[in-house]
């Protein structure tokens, strides 16, 4: 008797604890009336704490802006961010382009832009801001010195790069990195055209070992050929997000090193729920786009997409105003520190890793197969590193327990 009392105070604190945690959610909609689509939010919830191989931040904070979205019926509401958001976004009326300026004014001081220069829009993706970068890219060049550039990009660099050069068919050099994955400047200076324009892709954060493309280096051998016109884009996907936001802010201020436009994803450092990111540049090189004159955008149109989503835009606002300098500081700081934590933990136990500097990524000898699936690992192959290898990024919501968890994980496959 007593043990089938304990047993249910324990249901009822259990069910008690789980109404707690869920807040004031809506009980009575967790349930669809398909199983299999219940099963899998269950189960995405379940699984997203341990998720280590791509960098994404599982602490997402927009619970508020759902509420408020749906208390103010805008489900109802077919909006659409279509067009330019400086110049013709008022055209199309439920748009919610203000809010999308005010997202690229807020982002561009931390890139070096002051809010008269800039140009920009909030994204699909970080491969449509490399689209972006790219198409601009290639436009500046071809309208300012009337000759169609190579294009240069690392062999470590993200794959979107080498496939929008191929969707663009621009003439593609691919250069060698190093050991860690920057590109080499001797081998840039081997392979530029000295006869046509360049336009470079600079990886900021490769995505499998985190590297940097040295900039200043990489803009050393562009001086020393003048008659080279340049126009370089930074791929900053993950590190455009946090750096920042750390001590080493000015490493992407683009007046100090040079380069014309950058694109960072939002969906990695700054906690969207769904692909988006920023596109930024100069209003000089947004002047020197191809002119489309679309007579429903009010004659104006440079970008590659018509529609474009409103709510990536309102969430990036909402984030900007409810997560903020503040929190994104403390966060970014607290990812290197932990990145640096289980870097000595696996230095602890003699798990073969590496990292760059600057990075929250840390590549390693590969563990079992169990191990990578429950982290979600991401895997490649380098025989400099002794083969098989994998690597976590070390994001807002790994923290030390989760750390010692898979450490602990490794030691057991020593
Ligand atoms: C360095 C880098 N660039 C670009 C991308 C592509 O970004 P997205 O997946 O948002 O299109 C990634 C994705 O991981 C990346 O790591």
């Amino acid at each position: 008797m007593k043990k089938e009392l304990m047993k249910v105070s324990l249901i009822l604190a259990t069910v008690a604890l789980t109404v707690a945690s869920c807040g004031n959610c809506d009980q009575k909609y967790k349930k669809s009336g398909f199983p299999e689509l219940d099963e899998w939010a269950e189960r995405v919830v379940q699984i997203k704490r341990e998720v280590m191989g791509y960098p994404t931040n599982m602490n997402i904070e927009l619970e508020g802006f759902y509420r408020w979205y749906q208390a103010n019926e805008l489900e109802k509401v077919m909006l659409n961010n279509v067009g330019d958001p400086f110049s013709t976004g008022d055209g199309f009326c439920t748009n919610a382009c203000k809010f999308e300026r005010e997202v690229i004014e807020w982002f561009a001081p931390m890139y070096g832009w002051s809010k008269e220069n800039v140009w920009g829009f909030v994204t699909n993706s970080g491969t449509d801001g490399n689209a972006h970068g790219m198409y601009f890219g290639y436009n500046y060049l071809k309208n300012t010195t009337g000759k169609t550039p190579v294009f240069y990009v690392s062999d470590e660099a993200h794959y979107s790069n080498a496939r929008l050069a191929d969707v663009q068919h621009l003439e593609m050099r691919m250069i060698k990195s190093d050991k860690m994955g920057r590109m080499i400047p001797e081998e840039l200076e081997k392979n530029l055209d000295l006869t046509r324009p360049a336009l470079i892709v600079y990886a900021f954060g490769s995505t499998f070992r985190g590297a940097i493309d040295d900039m200043d280096a990489l803009n050393e051998v562009l001086a020393r050929h003048p008659e080279v016109p340049v126009f370089r884009h930074v791929d900053g996907a993950l590190f455009g997000g946090y750096l920042p936001f750390t001590q080493f802010r000015e490493m992407l201020d683009h007046n100090k090193h040079k380069y014309e436009s950058i694109a960072i994803s939002g969906h990695k450092f700054f906690g969207m729920d769904e692909p988006a990111g920023l596109y930024i540049t100069s209003k000089d090189v947004y002047a020197n786009q191809s002119q489309y004159n679309i007579a429903y955008l009010n004659e104006n149109m440079k970008m590659i997409s018509c529609s474009r989503s409103a709510t990536d835009a309102l969430k990036f606002w909402w984030l900007m105003k409810h997560v903020g300098e503040e929190r994104w500081t403390k966060d970014a700081t607290g990812m290197l520190e932990n990145t640096q934590y289980m870097k000595a933990k696996m230095d602890e136990i003699g798990w073969p890793n590496w990292a760059n500097e600057y990075s929250n990524t840390i590549f390693f000898r590969r563990p079992n197969d169990e191990t990578v699936k429950r982290y979600s690992l991401a895997c490649s192959y380098d025989e400099q590193f002794g083969g098989d290898l994998s690597h976590v990024v070390i994001m807002q919501h790994c923290d030390k327990a989760l750390i010692d968890q898979i450490v602990a994980e490794l030691k057991e496959q020593l």
